[in-house]
């Protein structure tokens, strides 16, 4: 029944920001996803006879790895697979049912954002049992162990039905097909206050959600539709599809773009909201205003009394270091603890775990709080109508009072996709270069304050992770941040981060880039940006 079939290594199995995430033909090869699920196996210790989780957001691939994972699970001695049906889990949901089930771990299968279809892309991730991606010291483990693995354990299974709920025996392993979406409703019901929600939809409010063809959208006609009583048709493109439609699952300006031209248009609904491919991330628009993920952050916090999950308040805020630095002026007038990490979820685990924080959040449209181990798209939709429905002011009036209580972060993030990985690095060699010749200086009309290599010294396991961006900061709480990053596909990308903080009550309203100006002068005047890629412009702004 259980077969050990020898097989040979790759070299390519290193475990990025977000796992192992490679073109769906790269996956194909022979015996490349059983090695790597191997690995991970490989990489742990005393899961026999426990529960492992495994869901995926629906993408071209994911059936077939869903039957692979319970095969390998069989193999390896697990007690028992949870799969969502049909193999679906959002990435959220999925953390809360390991957590929930008390699981020993569990395997997502997602490349979030990125496209699905036949040529574009896959992944896989691991997450320990407290719901969240695996630490370092796992991923470094499993890279390793991919390296040397000559077999792997499978079981003869066959192929088994992921679309009936309900338990069946798969060898000595049970394998347990649940709702996807029941478990994750139950929890927001908890955190929110659905009454007020529901009254505020039956005053007339009206929201557009898109759910961009990818994992989002049964959760969101359950929750909005069903629960909450929103008119038929706010949740939109809701059936997850292989290819997501062939678009992006990408929840920013470029890719929901029909959603913000709504917005911003003489008939738009009071909210409108979008989620990515496997349900972390979240957009969040008002009408006629588009609120950034940092401002989001920021603004969620301060409000976050509202909600009854949190009406005893925040023990704390962590934020990306990246991320606008708008959230810490609401830890400081909270009077809590405020935490920059690296880029990636990961980071936020020890802080939710040992109580230190409770909301945390990244620029790149990822929010969430210690209800998971993971950022949950719809949990920041579902905060923002708790906050909607409390106040009863409009999206813009509460981004407008928090900027005059605050102060404005303007912000924005230039990416240059695809460079060549040689001149990517050759780049962040020239800048940590410089980085100590920096502090003093004056570059497009503004003084360098200080300059480093950021590190992160994680206050609960005291590791110390090194070289995660390069930070330039610059008098009166302006910034600019370069880094490379970890969960591209082919080539580099160099992201370039640019803030600018305006603290006079902020009445006046720039557009974002030009208020930028002379920031993104110094950024290519610091680090050479053009003369390095011979690119003019970002292939993407944020
Ligand atoms: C990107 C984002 C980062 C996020 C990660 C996974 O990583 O910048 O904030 O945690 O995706 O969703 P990067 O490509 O920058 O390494
Ligand atoms: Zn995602």
């Amino acid at each position: 029944m259980i077969k050990e079939v020898a097989t040979t290594p790759y070299d390519d199995q290193k475990p990025g920001t977000s796992g192992l995430r490679k073109k769906v033909p790269v996956f194909q090869q022979e015996h490349y996803a059983e090695n790597f699920i191997q690995s991970v196996f490989d990489s742990l210790e005393g899961f026999e006879g426990k529960t492992l989780v495994v869901g995926g957001d629906g993408r071209f691939f994911n059936r077939e790895v869903i039957q692979k994972v319970i095969a390998l699970a069989a193999g390896n001695g697990f007690g028992r697979v949870i799969v969502g049906r049909g193999g679906i889990l959002s990435t959220p949901a999925a953390s809360n049912i390991i957590r929930k089930y008390k699981a020993f771990g569990g395997l997502i299968l997602s490349a979030s954002h990125n496209p699905g279809g036949p040529h574009e892309d896959f992944g896989i991730k691991y997450n320990i049992g407290n719901g969240g991606p695996a630490p370092e010291k796992i991923t470094d483990a499993i890279f390793a162990r991919s390296k040397v693995i000559d077999r792997f354990r499978i079981a003869d299974l066959g192929a088994i039905d992921i679309d009936t709920l309900g338990e069946t025996r798969a060898g000595d392993m049970i394998v347990q097909v649940i709702d996807p979406v029941t478990d994750y409703a139950a929890l927001m019901e908890t955190l929110f206050d659905f009454d007020a929600i529901r009254a505020l939809f039956r005053s007339g409010f009206r929201m557009a959600f898109d759910a961009m063809h990818a994992v989002t959208g049964p959760y969101a006609k359950e929750i909005l539709e069903n629960r909450l009583g929103a008119p038929d048709g706010t949740a939109r493109n809701f059936v997850p599809l292989p290819d997501f439609g062939g678009h992006h699952p990408d929840p920013n300006l470029v890719h929901a773009k029909d959603l913000y031209d709504e917005m911003m248009g003489p008939d738009a609904p009071d909210f409108g909201a979008a989620s990515d491919g496997d349900g972390d991330r979240n957009l969040i628009i008002g009408r006629g205003i588009f609120v950034t993920p940092s401002d989001s952050l920021a603004i969620l916090a301060a409000n976050a009394h509202l909600a009854p999950g949190y009406k005893q308040g925040l023990k704390g805020i962590a934020r990306s270091m990246p991320t606008s630095c708008a959230a810490d002026r609401v830890a400081e007038k909270l009077g809590i603890g405020m935490y920059e990490t690296p880029t990636g979820w990961k980071f936020f685990g020890n802080l939710l775990d040992a109580g230190l924080a409770t909301i945390c959040g990244e620029e790149s449209a990822g929010t969430g709080s210690d209800h998971v181990r993971e950022k949950d798209g719809l949990w920041a939709v579902l905060l923002w109508l708790n906050v909607l429905a409390s106040r009863g002011k409009s999206v813009e009036e509460i981004v407008a009072g928090h900027w005059a209580e605050f102060g404005r972060n303007y912000y924005s993030r230039h990416d240059y996709e695809e460079i060549d990985s040689e001149v990517a690095n050759r780049l962040m060699e020239g800048l940590r270069a410089k980085l100590p010749n920096l502090a003093g200086t004056e570059v497009s009309g503004r003084k360098i304050v200080a300059a480093d290599d950021f590190a992160y010294h994680d206050p609960v396991d005291e590791s110390v992770s090194r070289n995660q961006g390069i930070r330039i900061l610059f008098g009166g709480g302006s910034r600019v941040v370069f880094r490379l990053s970890g969960t591209g596909t082919s080539g580099a990308t160099l992201r370039v981060y640019i803030e600018r903080y305006e603290p006079e009550r902020a009445q006046h309203r720039l557009e974002t880039q030009e208020a930028l100006g002379d920031l993104i002068a110094a950024a290519d005047a610091i680090a050479g940006i053009r003369a390095h890629t011979g690119r003019s412009k970002p292939s993407v702004i944020t």
